[in-house]
């Protein structure tokens, strides 16, 4: 029997392992609908595959799982898990049960139409839904609220069925971990107005929050350390002032998340983590209020210790921000959703590199090669001002990223964790060389006439002065800081790739290919010499 998958530490960082070894998900989400049946799934998977994607992410609802209460079905998660073996690919589960982002538009009809035992969230006395503008018609939003316990009891029991399920039939570990829930909060108001949730907010704040947020002190953000430092009894109001209704939230939510997580672990203890719809405007309900936006992540990590990460979905143009961000308190970096426009190329080999990204996953990736369609907007967390995502990403050279980093991936995760595997990218000005010990990897960008292009570059280091370089749409070179011996040349540069683990080599390369001009993805293995 294979190894349930798991998470370790390595070199003291969070890594993934599948069937004993470390894995990055080289990942795609698919469209909300898309695993809705297999027959829409079948011609699918032959394309995902064709972009050396070894795994993608998928919801499974609860309103196709339950839809009669206490009556489950598994045999779509079943069909589709047949149909990723038969093509050789992992799952990640998506469970859409209470939230969809900060909806409940895929709870089961028995959930929706019990407005008594499962009550919605109220953005004041009495409202239970909101309209928001689009176009010439208008949305509606309407979420369970997380302070009714029969709520979170019924996600839990059809979330752990749904688990213990894949226990004793996923034998061969084609899902290797979960998302739990899907861009949690509400939207509309910064907290639920609701009777149960006026009575919670009453009360004083627990002591294990405060104790939880303390322990993890140097990375709150300000205003909540401030607040902390004045007081650490009361109500929410009066501990956390102005950020009571966002902490307040994010605390229900998250003891939500870990009810449904922890039934579900119970049963079957793969990973599992969830993912945040990114503050958006200036307040809480303008973006989902009580999601695990970067200024409540501590919250989240006291309340929902079930949960293995914290994973943004990044459809700003501040990604490396976003990246940052997302890497404090040890959370190891997880995008389960990315734009899929041009930058993918470079940010997926970047987030690797840089962050020793446990998953790189474009949004709606069944369209490759197509625009995204932002018509939706701020509506699903996007940025539609970002003029990337007005441009395609080629299908052609995402594949090749994708193909030429499956290969690489062994030496890769060998060096997770050190500062042997590092990165720049052409939209992080802050960055543009490594230092691997005294010698130093300068990256020009804009290459081979792809002037705007944008470019990172990768580079792991695999022997004192042994490299290998992944990079698209730049000019790496290498700089000695060694005062004894100042100067570098090559000693062998090889372009390649690794196929069934060994390296094969497409070209050497010197003179006028000496100077290194990456454009589309390539890998090249070097060795330099410093001298005086
Ligand atoms: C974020 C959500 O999590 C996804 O399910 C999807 O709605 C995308 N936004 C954009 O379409």
């Amino acid at each position: 029997m294979r190894e349930i998958p798991r998470v370790e530490y390595r070199n003291g960082y969070k890594t993934l392992l599948v069937d004993g070894e470390p894995f990055v998900l080289l990942s795609g989400e698919l469209h909300n609908s898309s695993s809705s049946t297999t027959a829409y799934m079948e011609p699918i998977w032959g394309r995902m595959k064709a972009l050396h994607l070894n795994s993608l992410l998928f919801p499974v609802t609860w309103q196709q799982l339950e839809p009669v209460e206490g009556e489950f079905h598994f045999e779509l998660v079943d069909g589709l898990i047949a149909q990723a073996r038969e093509h050789g690919m992992r799952i990640g589960i998506l469970w859409f049960g209470t939230w969809k982002n900060a909806n409940c538009s895929y709870a089961p009809d028995w959930v929706k139409t019990d407005l008594e035992r499962f009550p919605r969230a109220e953005l004041e006395k009495g409202r239970r839904f909101q309209e928001i503008p689009l176009f010439d018609f208008h949305l509606s939003y309407t979420t369970l609220s997380a302070f009714a316990e029969e709520t979170t009891r019924a996600d839990a029991r059809a979330f752990a069925a749904l688990c213990a399920h894949l226990r004793d039939t996923d034998t061969q570990r084609t899902v290797v971990l979960i998302q739990v829930e899907n861009e949690t909060g509400l939207l509309g108001a910064s907290r639920d107005h609701s009777d149960l949730a006026d009575a919670a907010f009453s009360q004083k704040v627990p002591s294990e929050l405060i104790d939880g947020l303390l322990a993890r002190g140097e990375g709150l953000v300000e205003d909540i350390r401030a607040a902390l430092e004045k007081r650490r009894e009361g109500t929410w109001q009066e501990v956390f002032g102005e950020a009571a209704d966002e902490v307040f939230m994010a605390w229900y939510t998250a003891l939500h998340i870990e009810s449904v997580a922890k039934a579900g672990k119970a049963e079957y203890p793969i990973p599992m983590y969830a993912n945040c719809w990114l503050v958006q405007g200036t307040k809480p309900g303008q973006y989902p209020s009580g999601g695990p936006v970067y200024r409540v992540m501590e919250v989240y990590q006291t309340a929902a210790p079930s949960l293995d990460w914290l994973a943004p979905d990044i459809y700003i143009p501040q990604f490396c921000e976003t990246c940052e961000r997302y890497t404090k308190q040890g959370n190891p970096l997880f995008i389960p959703e990315t734009a899929l426009h041009p930058g993918a190329t470079a940010r997926l080999i970047w987030a690797i590199g840089r962050y020793h990204a446990l998953c790189f996953a474009p949004f709606g990736i069944d369209d490759i090669g197509d625009l995204m369609d932002t018509s939706l907007g701020a509506a699903v967390g996007m940025d539609a001002s970002d003029a990337m995502l007005r441009q395609r990403l080629d299908p052609r050279v995402y594949a090749r990223a994708n193909e030429l980093l499956q290969g690489l991936m062994p030496v890769l995760t060998a060096h997770y964790g050190t500062d042997d595997l590092q990165a720049v990218i052409r939209e992080d000005p802050e960055r543009d060389s490594m230092a691997f010990g005294s010698l130093r990897l300068a990256v020009r960008f804009g290459a081979r006439g792809a002037e705007d292009a944008p470019g990172a570059c990768l580079a792991v280091r695999t022997g004192e002065n042994e490299f290998y370089l992944l990079g698209c749409n730049c000019m790496p070179r290498f700089y000695s800081l060694d005062p004894e011996k100042p100067y570098v040349e090559y000693l062998t540069i090889e372009e390649g790739e690794f196929r069934e683990g060994r390296w094969a080599l497409r070209r050497v390369l010197n003179g006028d290919e000496e100077i290194l001009r990456l454009g589309e993805p390539t890998l090249i293995k070097v060795r330099v010499h410093p001298f005086a």
